[in-house]
């Protein structure tokens, strides 16, 4: 069930997500006071431009995908879990939802302008393989914008403690179906932090790295470009 590194094997992490998907969007509200809605958009406002082929990897239940087609974007979302992307269809019948593999995308060498991952790329079995993926797929100039949560170092950090460690798994917990969210914490908590993901980026192949912290430091948006 678990990697030596404590992930969990992609087939567990695609049951746990079809699991979670009747309370994902909920849990997301709930445990960012709203504030994921307002980071994805930022996100997106950061890469597409309108026109822009762009794909949206583990795209869940759709949100960012569906800001991206807000901006203009021509959209595909690819995801691995087939209720994550049952509920992504009630919410644009105009993208594209393909289920399949980020570690194995279904795309020819450059094929999109954009690609962007939200809260995904901590799931991936393997990190560095995903990043190398998402750039093969790139057009030469195109850019990967990645959110994910990460650890904040200051004043925050006891809040934050006891928020994710404390509160989001005992929310998980009435909640049904999320059990799951008993997972969130330990994967944030053995994810790279920020410096550490521009260097993994930089070694997939991606120039002109850079990333900013959003929400007091407890999300960071990296995007880098493909050569
Ligand atoms: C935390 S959710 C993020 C959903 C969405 N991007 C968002 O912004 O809320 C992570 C998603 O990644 C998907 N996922 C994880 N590993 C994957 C893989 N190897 N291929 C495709 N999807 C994957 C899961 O099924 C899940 O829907």
């Amino acid at each position: 069930m678990t990697h030596e590194s404590g992930t969990l094997e992609p087939t567990a992490v695609k049951g746990m997500f079809d699991r979670i998907a009747p309370v994902y969007d909920v849990m997301n509200r709930v445990m960012t006071a709203g504030l994921d809605q307002r980071w994805r958009k930022l996100a997106v406002s950061q890469v597409v431009w309108p026109g822009d082929r762009v794909l949206d990897a583990c795209c869940g239940t759709g949100d960012l995908a569906v800001e991206a087609e807000r901006r203009g974007g021509r959209v595909v979302g690819l995801d691995f879990s087939p209720r994550m992307l049952e509920r992504a269809r009630t919410k644009s019948g105009t993208i594209e939802w393909i289920q399949g593999d980020a570690l194995a995308l279904p795309f020819p060498d450059g094929d999109f302008d954009i690609a962007t991952v939200g809260f995904g790329v901590r799931n991936l079995a393997d990190l560095e393989g995903g990043l190398k993926e998402l750039a093969r797929v790139l057009r030469p100039g195109g850019k990967l914008a990645v959110l994910e949560i990460t650890r904040p170092r200051g004043i925050l950090k006891p809040f934050f403690r006891l928020w994710f460690d404390v509160l989001v798994p005992l929310a998980g917990r009435v909640l049904p179906g999320g059990q799951a969210y008993t997972y969130l914490p330990a994967s944030v908590r053995r994810f790279p932090g920020p410096d550490d993901l521009s260097a993994l980026f930089r070694s997939a192949g991606f120039a002109d790295v850079h990333y900013k912290l959003l929400g007091g430091g407890i999300v960071a948006l990296h995007v880098g470009v493909k050569p």
